[in-house]
C-alpha cells in the first residue's frame, strides 16, 4: 500500500481505535503500512493480507478468510472500506471482462456481498465505497 487514500483511510481508523487489516497485492507495501499503522501505537496492531482485488477468485479467497476469522474470534467486523481503483485506458479484459469494470464495480460488489453476514453480525457496520469523478468520462456506449 503506497501513500494515498488507502493509506491514510487505514492510519485514520487505527488512531480512531479499531483493529485494521490492510490489504494489496504487494507484500513490501503491505509490510510498509503496517510499520506506518504501528508506529502510531494504536490499541490494535495493523496487519496485511496480501489479495489482487482484480481476480475475483482472490476476492472469495479474501472473503472466506476474513469471515471465518471474525466467526472463530468472536471480533466484529465494523467497517469495510472498498478502496481500490484503477484505470485500464488500453480497454484489457479480464477474464473475459473489461477490466475497469471488474477492479472498480464487480470486485467490491463482490468481496461487500459476501461479507455482508459478517458485518451484519457486527452491526451497527459500515460499508465505505471509494469512487472517482473520473466515472464520469466513461463512454456510455459500449464501443
Ligand atoms: N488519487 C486521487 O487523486 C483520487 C481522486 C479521486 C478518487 N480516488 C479514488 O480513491 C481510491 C484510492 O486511490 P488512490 O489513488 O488514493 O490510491 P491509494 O489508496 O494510494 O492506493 C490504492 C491502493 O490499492 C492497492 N491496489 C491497487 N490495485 C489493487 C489490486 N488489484 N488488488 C489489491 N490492491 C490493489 C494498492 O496497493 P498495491 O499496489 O500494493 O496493490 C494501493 O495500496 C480509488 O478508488 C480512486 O478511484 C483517487
Amino acid at each position: 500500500m503506497r501513500e494515498g487514500t488507502g493509506l491514510e483511510t487505514a492510519l485514520g481508523l487505527a488512531v480512531a481505535g479499531f483493529a485494521v487489516t490492510v490489504v494489496g497485492r504487494s507484500t513490501d507495501r503491505g509490510a510498509q503500512a503496517v510499520d506506518r499503522i504501528n508506529a502510531m501505537g494504536p490499541a490494535h496492531p495493523g496487519r496485511f493480507l496480501a489479495a489482487d482485488l482484480s481476480s475475483l477468485d482472490q476476492v472469495r479467497v479474501l472473503a472466506e478468510r476474513m469471515a471465518a476469522e471474525h466467526e472463530a474470534s468472536g471480533d466484529s467486523l465494523a467497517v469495510l472500506v472498498n478502496n481500490v481503483g484503477a484505470m485500464f485506458p488500453d480497454r484489457r479484459e479480464l477474464g473475459g471482462v473489461e477490466a475497469s469494470f471488474v477492479v472498480n464495480h464487480l470486485s467490491p460488489y463482490l468481496l461487500t456481498e459476501l461479507l455482508l453476514p459478517t458485518l451484519t453480525a457486527g452491526s451497527p457496520s459500515r460499508i465505505v465505497n471509494v469512487t472517482s469523478g473520473a466515472v464520469g468520462a466513461a463512454p456510455s456506449g459500449s464501443g
